[in-house]
């Protein structure tokens, strides 16, 4: 007998084209494995090249388990490296955001520059001139750039973003289009725990079904102009694998490009800020200000942790097996007009909110996912829908209507991809 068989599951098992088995949600081994064969080996978005506006900004997050900084020094260049300790691992920050000129580590007070050199040791001569400070820099990670959108891997063997993100980044170059002509900047975030599997909500971000079902209270809060223009199903939307994970929903096809038929008629629920943009902008202008304010007609998901989602990012973050954080992220234009930020600012609150009409809706029909797959081990999860009526377009995206769930079947594709590479050798 081998008192070292850790038991692995086999994630080839769990999947099939179309149904996955409930285990995927709530097995704590096949969640280690995941952290490992996806979180360690694939591009994971840290964040927006706006929250790190000047040299010294900061902000700390995670790369799946692990706690990174993500930093700009004085020359510009932005660094991600693990929030640990050459010395002894503690955390050497633990602010959310900021500025400053260096990290301290608060045990022994060991201090790191913005790129993560080892600068300062107290009492060195303790270590009688053997302690290597060059070779003791906080843990790098590799960082690419993508449109305003910050990546980091810990596998230096992976593709460059751009090959990763393929297809996906026409679809990220249309939703920065909510700039209204400005960079596209955050403005505040808030976050919430679920108790339940990351997935869960990787899948929701590709799921037009729910929308009627689990967002009537939002629809009842909207105008009847707002309300016909979300009852999306049925409609000429569509669901598109775009590779590696990735897919993209698009719901409202006439906002997919917020710069095409700027000449329609002006939404009734932005008159008065039409009105007000008036004062100091051409029609032409508030046309395109008032129609990067309502945001995009489409869900972007980028495999595994970042959803562009119409006009906010989800990002998400695998805390464990049944726990998963989910951040929404508000963006506005960068110099854009105050009054027009504020209005994306209420439309944010409105649905995505702590207090939204859409969130906490949604979080409730996860968590019952969550406390439903416990039961039935046997009984597979669907994820069928539209595959019947699945095409391919020229260039070998597979397409449905937009209630299908060709965005789950994506990301599941590659999950199993990542899960299972390397078991054949
Ligand atoms: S753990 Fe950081 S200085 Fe000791
Ligand atoms: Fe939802």
């Amino acid at each position: 007998m081998s008192l070292s068989s850790p038991h692995l599951p086999d994630p080839a098992a769990l999947l099939d084209a179309d149904t996955a088995h409930s285990s995927v949600y709530n097995d704590p081994d096949l969640f280690e494995m995941e952290m490992d064969r996806i979180f360690m080996h694939t591009w994971v978005w840290v964040a927006h090249r706006s929250q790190l506006p000047e040299p010294g900004n900061f902000i700390t997050t995670y790369v799946g388990k692990h706690p990174v900084i993500v930093s700009r020094d004085r020359k510009g260049a932005v660094h991600v490296m693990l929030n640990r300790c050459r010395h002894r691992a503690a955390t050497v920050c633990e602010q959310a955001k900021g500025k400053t000129n260096s990290f301290v580590c608060p045990y022994h007070g060991w201090s790191y520059s913005l790129d993560g050199a080892l600068r300062g040791v107290p009492h060195q001569d303790g270590y009688d001139g053997l302690l290597d400070k060059a070779g003791l820099p906080l843990v790098a990670l590799r960082v690419e750039e993508y449109n305003g959108l910050i990546f980091a891997t810990f596998d230096e063997t992976i593709e460059p973003l751009a090959d990763f993100l393929g297809g996906a980044r026409k679809w990220i170059d249309l939703f920065m289009k909510q700039g209204g002509g400005w960079p596209v900047k955050t403005m505040g975030e808030h976050k919430f725990s679920f108790p339940g599997n990351w997935k869960i909500q990787l899948e929701n971000t590709t799921d037009a079904y729910h929308f009627p079902i689990v967002h009537r209270s939002f629809l009842e809060s909207v105008d009847e102009q707002t309300e016909d223009m979300l009852n999306f199903l049925g409609g000429e939307g569509y669901v598109e694998d775009l590779g590696n994970g990735h897919s993209v929903m698009v719901m409202i096809p006439e906002l997919v490009d917020l710069d095409a038929n700027l000449d329609e008629p002006i939404p009734e629920r932005f008159t008065e800020l039409a009105e007000e943009l008036s004062r100091d902008y051409p029609p032409e202008q508030v046309r395109k200000i008032v129609r990067a304010v309502g945001g995009s007609g489409f869900n972007l998901n980028l495999f595994p942790n970042l959803a562009c989602s119409m006009a906010f990012f989800r990002v998400l973050r695998p805390v464990a097996v049944e726990e998963t954080e989910i951040r929404h992220i508000a963006i506005g234009m960068d110099g854009g007009p105050v009054c027009a930020n504020e209005a994306r600012l209420r439309l944010h609150e409105h649905f995505q909110g702590p207090m939204g009409f859409g969130s906490p809706d949604d979080a409730e029909a996860w968590e019952r996912v969550q406390k439903g797959a416990r039961g039935g081990e046997d009984v597979r999860i669907l994820l069928n829908r539209g595959i019947g009526h699945e095409k391919k377009r020229e260039d070998g995206n597979l397409y449905s209507d937009v209630s299908a769930e060709t965005g789950m079947r994506a990301a599941y594709r590659m999950w199993l991809h990542m899960m299972t590479q390397g078991d054949a050798a």
